[in-house]
């Protein structure tokens, strides 16, 4: 199994970036973490980020030749149509992962483009939110294979 972890603009800069919000791993922590877990799991993660919006819009549409995504489109999240319309255009199964819980933030942020279309949202457990998206997404998939 193949999947591809997806992450949007300023996700480079965690570590450093607000982390009394998102903690102090920094992408490539959280990557170790989620990659080890991948490994016991026997699954293979393809990892992207941009700080542009086409930059994502080009790595959703390069996971269509993988199983499954994992999204933190952070602040295109809440926005973006283009990025919405990138998941139905590949019509690859995704779980949709914020650091924070973006429900229990400021208004604009409370609202997903994309929430309504992923398998399921996961968001508030940090860099944990990672490996429950991996989690759930291989569980979802293997259950779909075994009953397909
Ligand atoms: C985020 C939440 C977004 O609102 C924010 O713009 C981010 C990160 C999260 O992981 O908590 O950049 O997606």
């Amino acid at each position: 199994m193949r999947l591809f972890v997806v992450n949007g603009p300023n996700l480079n800069l965690l570590g450093t970036r607000e982390p009394q919000i998102y903690g102090s791993q920094s992408l490539d922590d959280i990557q170790r973490m989620v990659d080890d877990r991948a490994k016991e799991l026997g699954v293979e993660l393809e990892w992207r980020q941009s700080n542009h919006e086409g930059g994502v819009v080009d790595s959703i549409q390069e996971s269509a030749s993988a199983d499954g995504l994992i999204l933190n489109a952070a602040a295109l999240t809440h926005g973006s149509l283009s990025v919405r319309d990138a998941l139905l255009a590949v019509d690859v199964p995704f779980v949709e992962v914020h650091l924070s819980n973006i429900f229990a933030r400021e208004p604009e942020r409370r609202k997903s483009v994309m929430a309504d279309i992923a398998i399921g949202v996961i968001a508030g457990f940090g860099a944990k939110s990672y490996v429950l998206g991996l989690e759930s997404l291989v569980d979802y998939l293997r259950l779909r294979e075994g009953s397909g």
